[in-house]
Parts: structure tokens; sequence; C-alpha cells
């Protein structure tokens, strides 16, 4: 069976991946264009993609035989599962492996924008520093301040409980009751706007979809308090960027630490030049482990539908029944 893989992934993947699959790989350290991906999709069994792929009903039309499309992420919003389902093939994902350490980054945000950690780095090699000084950077404590998390799923449930040892309050925003945080830590499910209003920091868990694209814009702003930042380690659309842009300009909040972009990797021309932002591209799952951890799912997941079983990660359950 033939798997195009739309990038090379930790070699550990690969290798497991060469023991079942004849594999093609495309050459380029970048994402594919849609011709190299028509292409490779036409060749294959199954396709092995990324979140920067995207996978629209053109692209799963290119091959009648088309049999699984495996997504190197837990985020599969780039994908048209619908148009899958309707074939019957299978779409996977990678949910579990990179939970922690999409949590950690989300934690590495909140305390490098409100202590300001890379500007005050800047500083400090620049040879700036001149002597510790009563005024020197201050920011904004993390300790005792309420944690808002929206989507207390897998990752926001993560997020929250690493909160237990900073003593902060916490609200979550979600469709469904998560006891274990309300057992452990007495956090609180609120609505929105109580949340915005309430909480220090706000980091935002959800899946991107219809109901979640903009949940974050002008009104919710105008909702939380001046000093509260903003963390998203999502997917960028779940914020209107021009709104942040405007929220943050204007000192209508305190900052935000931002892992993802609505127009990725297109990044608002005005985001650069705030000095109350922290911006990584796009590295919440990006440790040396879960990179690797996250392309032996795949693997499993490509196995699996090559041995005609159900995979172990899937998102479309129901063509199975
Ligand atoms: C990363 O954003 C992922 O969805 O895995
Ligand atoms: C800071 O270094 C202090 O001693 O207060």
């Amino acid at each position: 069976m033939k798997c195009f893989l739309t990038r090379r992934l930790p070699q550990a993947a690969m290798e497991q991946l060469e023991t079942t699959f004849e594999l093609r790989v495309n050459p380029y350290d970048r994402v594919c264009t849609k011709e190299e991906l028509l292409e490779g999709v036409r060749w294959c069994d199954i396709l092995l993609c990324l979140l920067t792929d995207p996978i629209d009903a053109e692209i799963i039309r290119a091959n009648p035989h088309l049999q699984g499309i495996v997504n190197y992420a837990v985020g599969y919003n780039n994908i048209d599962v619908a148009a899958a389902t309707a074939r019957k093939i299978p779409v996977t994902n990678t949910p579990g492996v990179l939970t922690e350490t999409t949590a950690d980054l989300a934690w590495a945000l909140i305390f490098s924008v409100a202590r300001r950690i890379v500007e005050s780095d800047a500083f400090t090699r620049s040879g700036a520093f001149a002597g510790w000084a009563p005024q020197l950077f201050l920011g904004g404590d993390v300790w005792g301040k309420t944690l808002g998390i929206i989507g207390a799923g897998r990752i926001g449930t993560a997020v929250a409980l690493r909160s237990a040892g900073f003593n902060m309050p916490l609200l979550y925003v979600d469709e469904h009751p998560n006891t274990p945080l309300e057992q452990q830590l007495g956090a609180r499910k609120v609505s929105l706007t109580e949340l915005l209003q309430q909480a220090d920091f706000v980091s935002l868990h959800v899946p991107l979809l219809p109901q979640t694209t903009h949940l974050i814009g002008m009104a919710e702003f105008a909702a939380m308090k001046s000093t509260a930042y903003l963390i998203n380690t999502s997917r960028g659309a779940v914020v209107d960027e021009a709104a942040l842009v405007q929220a943050l300009q204007t000192g209508r909040i305190a900052g935000a630490g931002l892992d993802v972009y609505e127009h990725e990797p297109l990044l608002h021309p005005a985001l650069k030049a705030l000095p109350n932002v922290v911006l990584t591209p796009h590295i919440a799952s990006g440790s040396k482990d879960t990179r690797t951890r996250m392309g032996l799912i795949c693997a499993e997941n490509a196995a699996a539908i090559k041995a005609g079983k159900m995979p172990p990660q899937i998102v479309n359950p129901e063509i199975y029944r």
C-alpha cells in the first residue's frame, strides 16, 4: 500500500511507516503546493497530511480510491471531514499525546507575557541593564489571579490543572460540566460573559468550528478587564485578530500570548510592532518527544486502515457503523 506524506516527519515515525508502506515524501522542507498535493493524492492509498494542508472536497475527489486521511495534528479543521465521510474514508488525528506539551506552552505564554520575559531578555542582551531598579519591567502577577479556560476538554483541563500550584481561582466555559476540575480545584462553570468579566488570564482551548470562529471579538474584548491577558494556543480564527490588535493598541486589555494566527503564517501587520504581545510560531505541541509520539500515532492509524480495522484515533467513527 502507498502512503504519501506531505512533509517529512520525525525519524522514528518515518521508520515505523516504512515497515508498512511504500512511501513518497514531499522532498521540500515547505508546505506542498496544490498541484503537488493533487499529484500525491492521486498516487497514494493513504494521505498523511499536516494542519497546513487544506484537504478540501477537490483534493479528496482527485483519488476515487483514497482509503484514508491521516492528519498529523489533533485539530482537523483543515480537512473537509463531511466530504471524506460521504465516501466512507476514515479521517484520523493525534489527540492525547500532545495534551500536556500544549498545556506547557500555554503556561509559557502566560508567564512570558505577564512578566515581560521576551522584552526584558532583549533589554538585557542589548547591554541596557544598568542595575536593579524599582520600576524596571513591571508586569502582572500570575499567582493568585483568576484563570479563565474557554473549552475545558483535554488541553483546557491540563492547562487548568497546572494552576493548582499558583493558587488561582478557576473559571471555565464549556458545553459540559467538568467534574474533575470542579472537585479537585473548585473550578466554576460560568457563562462566557462572566468569564470575560472576571478572568485575569483568558486561555482558549476550543476547536475551530463555524460556531467558534471569531468567538472572541470586539464585544468580548470590551467585556474583559483592562488588566487581563488573552492566551491563544487553539486556532487563530477563534479570535478576530483585527479586533485583538485594536484592543492591544488601545490598552483595552493588558496583553496577549499567541501561538496561532487568523491567517497563518501571515500575521496582522500591527502585531509585530506591539510590545505587549508574545508571539510564537504555532509550536505548542513542539517538543521533540511529542512530535515523535504524534508521528507514531499516525503510523498506527495508517497501519489500522491498511489492515481494514477502525484506527485508534478516528474522527469519523460513523463510517464503520
Ligand atoms: C496543532 O495545532 C494540532 O492541532 O495538533
Ligand atoms: C530583589 O532582588 C530583592 O532582593 O528584593
